[in-house]
């Protein structure tokens, strides 16, 4: 990943709203201490931690036209909760503009929201530490035993919340996104 990247990334973070930019200095601070728990590459979890949500500030016709525009396979969960491209037109965007190369960085900016069967360990801590910003945890009411878990495991982590989340979503009549399915049936079945 060149200097360069990074720097431009940077830029385009600073020209997010104040409020996002503040969630995005605290899931780069919780990213770097579970980077150093799980001795993952700190400047690169930071990267995509501070990556993740340059797509966030979008609303949900900005997000579709941009995934139509770069060819993003939309399916139709997306169609119906646009919100949830954030993440891959995140990803795409920086690739294409700013030369992202770095393909964990990318999988974790795209795969933050409902995480991947196939997330690395850059993509877990990203999409762990997402969801652990101190600021955001009131929404979810079973965090804390995710955040423990944590400390110890990326892989009990992630399956935690994906239950929980799952069960809240289906209880709320709310569309689910296959992937965050499949993450979790992959992870259930490496750790039974
Ligand atoms: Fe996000
Ligand atoms: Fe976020």
């Amino acid at each position: 990943m060149s200097y360069g990247t990074a720097e431009a990334i940077a830029r385009r973070v600073r020209s997010l709203p104040q409020g996002l930019q503040r969630h995005i200095q605290r899931v780069q601070d919780v990213a770097a201490k579970l980077a150093g728990v799980h001795d993952a590459d700190e400047e690169r979890v930071r990267l995509g931690a501070m990556a993740h949500d340059v797509a966030r500030a979008m609303n949900g016709d900005e997000l579709l036209a941009h995934a139509r525009d770069m060819g993003i396979p939309v399916h139709p969960v997306e169609a119906a909760v646009p919100v949830l491209l954030h993440g891959p037109v995140g990803a795409e965007l920086l690739r294409r503009l700013h030369g992202l190369e770095d393909r964990e960085v990318y999988e974790a900016v795209y795969w933050h929201s409902t995480a991947h069967k196939d997330l690395g360990v850059l993509g877990k801590i990203v999409f762990l530490a997402d969801k652990l910003d101190p600021h955001k945890k009131a929404r979810y009411p079973f965090i804390d035993r995710v955040e423990r878990l944590a400390a110890k495991s990326l892989d009990r982590a992630v399956a935690e919340f994906l239950s929980r989340e799952l069960v809240d979503l289906i209880g709320q009549g709310s569309l689910v996104h296959p992937a965050s399915v499949e993450a979790r049936n992959r992870l259930l079945l490496k750790h039974g």
